[in-house]
């Protein structure tokens, strides 16, 4: 006997044995009909017929379950809205493999239930095979792969499965839910990939969406652990999100000889991870997890704080610079008409939100540096938020992820630091003023890299510090002062420093606030919310604004000729301040005032005008400056009181400064003594010049009295001077510090006069000399507070 002759025939013999019908495949005339199944190779799964509910005739359903366990468990259903009925045995339901490589069901009478439906395979080798995986493949004849049920897939999702979608054509997988527990018909909830961003998945109802997970960040895998009941065994499930050039999917992996555990998208709408435990299903996750992960919670311009544990529950809360729409609805914990953008919020800085889910509906600007992204941000007014993420240095092949938002934030979630969390920068208002040449169009397209991301499963975290402040334009300023270089100082006082810098080909001005003025950020706010929104000839123009830890920048026009008292109490350069000019800058002064009382849509009060608070551009025209100190009232309010006095000795008006009452005849008082200093030259806190009098005015008041005004004329402007000019504007200047506020005038009146001339003006009275009492006190450029009658005054030197 020849022994390899044996051993030959053996081997001939096993392989052309017939396969049986309980093998792991379907071939050409051999249907599959009820009570038979199909097995996987390594027995995990079966294809068959199966019912669910107790029904006579009863419904059958071709489809895949776990082989290897007690419960009846189907992860795919052919046949999902389409029953078949059980029929006879000669004519019973069956599934077929055709010679043009299509599986076709089809029931008793022949009806066709369900079809693979492919187009272009012929060949009568084609073999339906069920692999371990659950995946049932037609294979082609050359072994190619002609259809396979992980692309059509019903409400699970297993590994080794995709669920993609393509760039062009925005379709993919998605999977579809169950219309009820024992109805495997199409539901209403699917889940998929996003085919308007690519970049993050959703369950939606309908077209609506349900829940976003946030927008991939670029974790190559992440391992999830979850333990399956707390006595036994710990699932590792490792997801990822892949990206090739052609499409975007979902996969995810468990190591070998784990639990059986899936992903389903359950009847009621919940996305969960299931794992087979000794004699059920645990749920060990599910999404959406809390209120805050339903879509859209708090929009817009809300976000819903999932950071908090049990037993509080999750609640919205407005973005910074936002506002709830009904404050009565948000205090019930209702939140429908949610927060919407305050209007007059326009400062160029961002808030920096971390730990945060990004809202949806934004873009991905590609190629940009985290500098680059918030440029283009801050430089695009329907820009609204930005966030930024370096893919690279999480561990992913990817570039720069910069995401860019204009119109509404929906569905922001506050998630804590987490691995799929953000920081968000918010824009707290306009950086229009200044703008870059735009070279080129921000180009919208996705890298065509390999890239990962990951996540949905909530994961829960510790907390950030929440709304620290940060300005995105603050590294463009330190590069530009090249660190607050002493270099590019123009100016310097208690309020901190002034800069002058080129930024996109403009001068500007930027004011340092010091860490310890006495501006706090609510003095800061109140300044840029307000000075953003003032827009007239005679003040200064705001830019931006920027906050970053305690620093506090101010972006203003640059003033080429500095402030007023720079010239006008220089001997040297006082000169340079003609009459014409001194009689501009008072009507400048008059209609900028006039602006803030009456003219602006606000009755708006300055409350420390002064020589150093009007800057002077190129032709000398004046523009009042520093609004920290301002105050807004309605037009019904006209006095206000406040226990904290803020002004410059010398300036401030007697019944602010003794009773605390301030009204806009107290900038009428600042603006007559700066009147009287602009005639005459003369500091208000100088002793000199007025030859022994207690102060200034009490100096041009007696000359007034005595019908030698002219003598307080700026003796170095005597030249130039048109004295009717000069005692028009004595009279006025004396008139404004009048201790009766209801004697001085409006400053409506004040420019009338000054433009038109005026006749028959009222003489002055005599003025009270308080203020000049203590005009010494004032130590320039430093900040003073004294204490008096248990009333805390504090005085602030500006520039
Ligand atoms: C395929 O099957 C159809 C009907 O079952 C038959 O008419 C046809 O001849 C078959 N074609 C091949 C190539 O076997
Ligand atoms: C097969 O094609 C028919 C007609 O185009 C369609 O109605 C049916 O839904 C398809 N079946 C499958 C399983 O794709
Ligand atoms: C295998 O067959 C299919 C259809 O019959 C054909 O489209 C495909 O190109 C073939 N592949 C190879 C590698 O021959
Ligand atoms: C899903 O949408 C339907 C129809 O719009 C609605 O009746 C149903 O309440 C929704 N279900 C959930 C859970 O949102
Ligand atoms: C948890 O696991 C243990 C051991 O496998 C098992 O006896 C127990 O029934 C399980 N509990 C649940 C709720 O699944
Ligand atoms: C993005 O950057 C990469 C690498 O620097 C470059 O190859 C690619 O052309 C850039 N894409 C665009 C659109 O600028
Ligand atoms: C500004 O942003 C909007 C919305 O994202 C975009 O349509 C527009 O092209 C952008 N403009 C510039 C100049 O980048
Ligand atoms: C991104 O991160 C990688 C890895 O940490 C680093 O090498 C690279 O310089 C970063 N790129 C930018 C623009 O910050």
């Amino acid at each position: 006997m020849d022994w390899s002759a044996i051993i030959y025939a053996t081997v001939l013999l096993l392989v052309l044995l017939p396969r049986s019908a309980s093998d792991d495949r379907l071939v050409l005339g051999k249907p599959l009909v009820p009570g038979t199944t199909i097995v996987s190779d390594g027995s995990v799964f079966a294809l068959g017929f199966f019912s669910l509910a107790d029904s006579t005739p009863a419904n059958l359903y071709l489809g895949i379950w776990y082989n290897d366990i007690p419960r009846l468990t189907a992860v795919w259903v052919a046949n999902r809205g389409n029953p078949a009925t059980s029929g006879t045995s000669s004519a019973p339901p069956a599934l077929t493999l055709t010679n043009s490589s299509n599986l076709i069901l089809s029931d008793a009478s022949g009806r066709v239930l369900w079809t693979t439906n492919v187009t272009g395979v012929s060949g009568s080798a084609a073999t339906a095979v069920l692999l371990n995986t659950g995946n049932l493949v037609i294979r082609s004849p050359n072994g190619t792969t002609a259809w396979q049920s992980f692309e059509h897939p019903g409400d699970t999702f297993l590994p080794g499965m995709k669920i993609r979608v393509r760039y062009r054509s925005r379709d993919g997988e998605r999977l579809v839910s169950w219309q009820g527990a024992d109805d495997p018909s199409p539901g209403s909830f699917t889940f998929g990939m996003d085919p308007g961003t690519l970049m993050q998945a959703f369950i939606w109802n309908g077209t609506s969406p349900v829940a976003r997970t946030t927008p991939w960040t670029g974790y190559a895998t992440i391992s999830g652990q979850f333990q399956v009941n707390s006595s036994s065994s710990v699932v590792m499930v490792s997801l990822a999100v892949v990206r090739t050039e052609e499409e975007m999917y979902l996969a995810y992996s468990l190591p070998d000889g784990s639990a059986h555990t899936r992903f389903v998208l359950t009847y009621s709408g919940e996305y969960q991870l299931q794992s087979w435990g000794s004699s059920d299903w645990a749920v060990v996750g599910k999404w959406p997890a809390n209120e805050c992960d339903l879509y859209g919670q708090c929009d817009p311009y809300g976000y819903c704080d999932g950071t908090v544990t049990a037993p509080t529950t999750p609640t919205c809360k407005c973005l910074d610079g936002c506002e709830p729409a009904s404050l009565e609805e948000w205090s019930r914990g209702r939140f429908s008409q949610g927060c919407p953008r305050k209007e007059a919020l326009r400062c160029g800085g961002f808030v920096a939100l971390p730990g945060i889910k990004p809202p949806d509906k934004f873009v991905l600007v590609e190629n940009r540096t985290s500098e680059e992204c918030a440029m283009d941000c801050a430089n695009n007014f329907s820009c609204v938020a930005y966030a930024y993420a370096n893919l690279s240095s999480r561990g992913t092949m990817g570039g720069m992820r910069c995401l860019v938002w204009s119109g509404e934030l929906i569905d922001t979630e506050r998630v804590g630091d987490t691995a799929g969390s953000d920081t968000l920068y918010i824009r707290t208002a306009g950086f229009d003023a200044v703008t870059r040449p735009k070279n080129s169009a921000v180009k919208i397209v996705l890298p065509a890299v390999l890239l990962s991301g990951i996540l949905i499963l909530t994961v829960t975290g510790t907390s950030l510090a929440w709304f620290k402040f940060k300005a995105v334009s603050f590294q463009d300023i330190t590069a530009v002062t090249n660190n607050f270089d002493r270099s590019f100082i123009i100016g310097q006082g208690g309020f901190g420093k002034v800069y002058k810098v080129t930024l996109d080909v403009r001068e500007v001005a930027i004011k340092r606030l010091s860490k310890d003025s006495a501006q706090g950020i609510a003095e800061f706010r109140n300044e840029v919310v307000l000075v953003a929104k003032l827009q007239h000839k005679n003040l200064v123009s705001f830019i931006s604004c920027c906050i970053e830890g305690d620093e506090k920048l101010l972006v203003f026009e640059y003033m080429p000729n500095k402030s007023l008292d720079a010239l006008l109490f220089n001997n040297s350069r006082k000169t340079m301040l003609d009459w014409p000019i001194r009689f501009n800058i008072i009507k400048g002064v008059a209609r900028g005032l006039l602006y803030l009382h009456e003219d602006s849509r606000l009755t708006i009060i300055h409350r420390d005008l002064k020589a150093t608070n009007v800057l002077l551009d190129g032709p000398m025209r004046p523009k009042i400056a520093d609004f920290g100190m301002i105050r807004i009232f309605s037009d019904s309010q006209e006095n206000a009181n406040t226990h904290r006095v803020v002004g410059t000795y010398g300036y401030i008006a007697p019944e602010y400064q003794t009773e605390g009452v301030f009204s806009v005849k107290s900038d009428v008082y600042s603006f007559g003594v700066l009147v009287l200093e602009i005639v005459s030259g003369v500091r208000i806190s100088s002793t000199d010049n007025i030859k022994g009098s207690p102060g200034l005015v009490a100096y041009a008041w007696k000359l007034w009295n005595e019908g030698n005004a002219s003598d307080l004329v700026d003796s170095s402007i005597a030249e130039s001077c048109a004295l009717d000019e000069a005692l028009l504007c004595v009279h006025v200047g004396l008139l404004c510090v009048q201790d009766d506020p209801n004697g001085r005038p409006l400053m409506s009146s004040v420019v009338s006069i000054l433009e038109n001339g005026s006749v028959s003006l009222p003489a002055p009275e005599q003025p009270a000399y308080f203020a000049e009492r203590n005009c010494n006190k004032a130590v320039e450029g430093d900040d003073v507070q004294t204490s008096r009658n248990s009333m805390t005054m504090t005085v602030l030197q500006g520039r």
